[in-house]
């Protein structure tokens, strides 16, 4: 087997960086790196997930998602991830995982829970729920970031969009996790618990779904979706598709990005020190770094419809193609100095975090409302969160994030 070393010129060849330990040791740029300069639309023949072709540079990423007709996302042929849905026990039949008409009939019906209007209202209880958080962190004592931050400021937030009963949240990220484990496999126990996991999400967003159809429309997703004609009537592989899309959507991405953000500012210290100086200014900027380098969705995968020539290669008609958009962030034809967290870099906003085209993320804008409003608050009271140790990275090539982050926090004016 291929270490976590730099591959050799022969493992380029063949070279499998879907690896979950790959991901687990945060051992993955040197592969992407020597695939972007020397391979960038290469083929694994042999993986836990079949085989698959690599899309590593920035714009040979954004040419196929610009052609979803040849680049299809549909569950149909296996959906967007690198596992084949066809292989779970649940499929989820969310819109990200189908193609036009039917997935812009569904976009259409939750994009307007997201508009800058509605982003807006959310603005106040947002800054003040991230104040108190904040303001309750122990200082000079180890903690665990990951749970004590990342996790109920996501939750929180995904249960005010859903108008998900309060007290019952904590059930939110749970669901979530396992919704998004696809790196499980065909193994039959995990795959039950997952299901089991998946179907009491599915029954109790069921419950809520037919309280808001008989009562008047307003404006959570969960009536939005109800009262529409795309929405309201889904069979039941199409809701449990549309509530884990946006839960997961919502949940683990946000979350890994607020846990990326100390990773960030650990590595640049003196980085950090001007967002400090200037917290309003660089806010938003930090926040679209952090979502760049951390990519909290490393790939999406598409399936080939046709035979096509791409980047000096033919791919058949049915082959899997991974998008890494962890690689085409740190393309230094695009962003120079990739690997530099730089909240003053003009062109940030241009990474492929949130993909790119017809399926770009719906959530975007909220995402980095929350974390930019994290930053400015943590910014804003000299925080200086120091990692000791306790680190554990998810062995995942699709859920790019964290279970554990120990820290201690000290105030640059203490
Ligand atoms: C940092 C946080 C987030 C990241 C990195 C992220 C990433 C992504 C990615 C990579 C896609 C697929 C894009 C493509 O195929 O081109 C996507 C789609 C989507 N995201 Fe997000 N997301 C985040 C936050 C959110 C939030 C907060 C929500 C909801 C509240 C959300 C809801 C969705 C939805 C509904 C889609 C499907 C769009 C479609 O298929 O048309 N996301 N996201």
């Amino acid at each position: 087997m291929a270490t976590l070393a730099e591959p050799t010129a022969a493992e380029l060849e063949q070279l499998d960086v879907s690896r979950a330990e790959l991901w687990e040791a945060n051992g993955w740029r040197p592969h992407f790196t020597r695939l972007r300069s020397e391979d960038p639309v290469s083929f694994c023949p042999q993986s836990f997930f079949g085989p698959y072709w690599s899309i590593t540079r920035y714009e040979d990423i954004v040419a196929v998602e610009a052609d979803p007709a040849t680049f299809s996302s549909s569950w149909e042929h296996g959906g967007i991830v690198i596992f084949d849905m066809h292989d779970t026990g649940v499929q989820l039949r969310m819109f990200i995982a189908m193609d036009d008409p039917e997935h812009a009939e569904k976009r259409k019906t939750v994009a307007p829970a997201v508009t800058p209007s509605e982003i807006a209202k959310l603005t106040g209880p947002l800054r003040q729920r991230t104040a108190d958080i904040l303001d309750q962190l122990p200082v000079g004592e180890e903690f665990d970031w990951v749970n004590s931050v990342s996790i109920p400021l996501t939750t929180a937030m995904i249960a005010t969009l859903f108008d998900f009963p309060w007290d019952e949240r904590n059930k939110l990220p749970e669901w979530s996790d396992w919704a998004a484990k696809i790196d499980i496999g065909p193994d039959p126990v995990l795959n039950a618990e997952r299901e089991g996991h998946v179907f009491a999400m599915a029954a109790r967003f069921k419950e809520l779904f037919d309280e808001r159809k008989a009562a008047p429309p307003k404006g959570d997703l969960l009536s939005i979706m109800a009262h529409s004609t795309a929405m309201g009537d889904m069979d039941e592989q199409r809701f449990i598709g549309a509530i884990a899309l946006l839960l997961v959507g919502g949940n683990d991405t946000t979350r890994n990005s607020m846990s990326g953000l100390i990773d960030q500012i650990n590595l640049f210290p003196e980085d950090w020190a001007k967002v400090k100086a200037d917290p309003a200014g660089l806010a938003a900027t930090a926040a679209t770094e952090t979502i760049r380098l951390q990519t909290p969705i490393a790939h999406m995968r598409r399936t080939a419809t046709r035979d096509i020539e791409f980047g000096g290669q033919t791919i058949h008609k049915g082959d899997k193609v991974v998008l890494w958009y962890n690689s085409g962030n740190r393309d230094e034809g695009v962003f120079p100095d990739a690997d530099h967290w730089d909240p003053t870099r003009e062109n940030s906003r241009r990474h492929l975090s949130f993909g790119y085209g017809i399926h770009r993320c719906l959530g975007a804008r909220l995402a980095e409302l929350q974390l930019a409003t994290l930053i400015e608050e943590m910014a804003r009271r000299g925080m200086e969160p120091k990692i000791t140790g306790g680190f554990e990275r998810l062995p995942s090539c699709f859920t790019n994030g964290f279970h554990k982050m120990m820290v201690t926090l000290s105030k640059s004016d203490d």
